[in-house]
């Protein structure tokens, strides 16, 4: 049996060849005082920023620009009057390490709540993993089987971790996507005649095929007005959460986007609170949030998260939600 037990870290390998062969970088950490340290030390920093040519059309070779001329001048003139500026260049080693593609064929790329770029150092990770697995069908016991299943529960064990989500409580389940996790719920939730179904006007179209199966099943479907600027009126949500008594005995499922896809407005999470002390289920729509934004399990309890995977850091590698 390959008995290889991996690990994933995408920054190791970065980290790695840094400690070896780069001073440390200037940092978050990094006070006024440094910066104005920093500033007599620019021209050495300079070597470390990439200056570019101007922009050329997709493909384009790019050019070292030299120390005397205009671009670097300016630049330097401009990193004296904003030597904060230099707190981005661990960023810059990102994405000169693991994005280079972006640079090489002139990206800015800025949809992120449609999809991640993918890293370099997971894309490498995961064809090693590949290349020195043999990885079977994980219903079964024989040592490909066993591996895979190994491989699947550290993945579980990954994504609880990351979201600071109790064992004890909380399953993970990895579906075809978010909408795939959403269906799960909503074909399953035990609607009844007298439950409601309560969400946002800015809920995802998946989300709103939930009410679909909730009719079916003859409960109420509300939905929660947005206001002009396309946020929530805290009011309206309280009004709206409030279960009368020919409904408290029945489940009643709250769904709500943790961040808009439509407007991209994050929604306070203290609505998860609210609900639950009236009695729903909420199921937290994640998907658009946790890109960006850290979402801690153990500080907001939820019945229900999904989030897709190809959106925080799988780009278009194979599709995965929870
Ligand atoms: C807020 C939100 N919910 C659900 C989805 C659906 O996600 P998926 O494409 O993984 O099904 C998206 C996708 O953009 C989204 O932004």
């Amino acid at each position: 049996m390959n008995s290889m037990k991996w690990q994933w870290n995408p920054l190791k390998t970065r980290r790695d060849s840094r400690a070896k062969s780069e001073p440390k970088p200037i940092g978050k950490d990094v006070n006024s005082d440094d910066f104005q340290a920093a500033n007599g030390t620019i021209t050495s920093l300079l070597s470390r920023v990439r200056l570019k040519s101007p922009p050329v059309p997709f493909g384009g070779e790019t050019r070292a620009v030299s120390k005397t001329s205009p671009e670097h001048l300016a630049y330097t003139s401009f990193l004296k009057q904003h030597p904060e500026y230099l707190r981005t260049l661990e960023l810059d080693d990102v994405r000169k390490e693991e994005f280079e593609r972006l640079d090489k064929q002139r990206h800015i790329y800025l949809d992120y709540t449609g999809g991640a770029v993918y890293p370099k150092s997971l894309v490498e990770s995961h064809t090693s993993i590949l290349l020195h697995s043999t990885l079977g069908n994980p219903h079964s016991v024989n040592p490909t089987s066993t591996l895979s299943t190994e491989y699947a529960d550290a993945a579980r064990a990954a994504v609880l971790r990351f979201f600071e989500a109790d064992p004890k409580i909380y399953d993970v389940m990895f579906t075809q996507n978010a909408t795939g996790a959403l269906k799960l719920v909503g074909e399953s939730y035990p609607f009844t005649e007298g439950s409601r179904l309560l969400l946002p006007l800015d809920s995802h179209n998946s989300v709103a095929g939930i009410s679909e199966f909730a009719k079916r099943k003859e409960a109420t479907v509300d939905i929660i007005p947005l206001q002009h600027d396309l946020r929530l009126d805290d009011s309206d949500v309280l009004k709206s959460l409030h279960i009368p008594p020919s409904s408290a005995s029945q489940p009643n499922l709250f769904i709500y986007p943790a961040q808009s896809n439509l407007s991209g407005v994050q929604h306070s999470l203290e609505y998860i609170r609210l609900a639950k002390a009236q009695g729903w289920d909420v199921f937290l729509d994640a998907s658009a949030y946790v890109p960006t934004k850290k979402l801690n399990l153990s500080e907001v309890p939820v019945d229900f998260v999904c989030i897709s995977f190809y959106k925080v850091c799988l780009g278009t590698l194979p599709v995965l939600g929870v």
